[in-house]
């Protein structure tokens, strides 16, 4: 899967930002992850690996992670990657808008993982906040966006959408919330409170 993306340019988190993932929804067991914007599967593979493992180490209970993207073939593809990596059983797909899918699908989830346009994070926050269990974690990728958060020249949709995102997730009392220089940078919220959610 990483030759495939170095062979057609497409950005997926890499395998440094991936086992990070991979950790975290090991360390809080993570068996209910849903995918925002999932590409080829690369990053749903690191999330499946995880819910397998978590699976097998609790003995009980079914797992899953939900793989949204609004392209078809891609969604092909990764139906493919993913049934030879042997997570056919963990993984559910479904193409087309990823918010829109999320605030669909009923929750909660243990872990929401955002790779979606960037001009859509900040939007995306609320619905995430409402399907995230509390204690459960958020990770956003791409919020150092090579940089271009720090130019102040830059104002464009997708930049604006990015620091936006970052300042919600780390001034809102709802959220614990820290950057990992990681690649392109790899918000990680901790969902704080007691509430329910959906
Ligand atoms: C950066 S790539 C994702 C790569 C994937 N997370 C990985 O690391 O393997 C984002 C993908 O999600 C799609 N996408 C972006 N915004 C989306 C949205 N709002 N709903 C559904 N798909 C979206 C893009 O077209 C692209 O295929």
């Amino acid at each position: 899967m990483e030759a495939h993306a170095r062979a057609t340019h497409f950005p997926i988190i890499g395998s440094t930002a991936g086992y990070v993932c991979y950790q975290l929804a090991r360390m809080i067991g993570a068996r209910r992850v849903f995918e925002l914007g999932s590409g080829f599967g690369y990053s749903t593979a690191w999330f499946a690996r995880a819910v397998q493992e978590n699976l097998a180490a609790q003995a009980e209970g079914e797992g899953v992670v939900h793989h949204v993207v609004w392209d078809e073939e891609l969604s092909r593809q990764a139906r493919g990657h993913l049934h030879a990596l042997g997570y056919s059983d963990i993984v559910r797909y479904h193409v087309g808008e990823a918010v829109a899918a999320l605030s669909q699908t009923p929750g909660p989830f243990d872990l929401i993982f955002n790779d979606i346009d960037k001009q859509a994070y900040p939007a995306s926050l609320p619905v995430i906040a409402a399907k995230l269990r509390p204690g459960g974690l958020l990770i956003v990728d791409n919020v150092l966006w090579s940089g271009r958060i720090f130019d102040a020249d830059d104002q464009s949709p997708a930049t604006k959408g990015v620091r936006e995102l970052t300042r919600l997730a780390t001034q809102d009392s709802d959220w614990i919330s820290t950057i990992l220089p990681i690649r392109d940078g790899l918000l990680v919220a901790f969902k704080v409170g007691s509430g329910s959610a959906t």
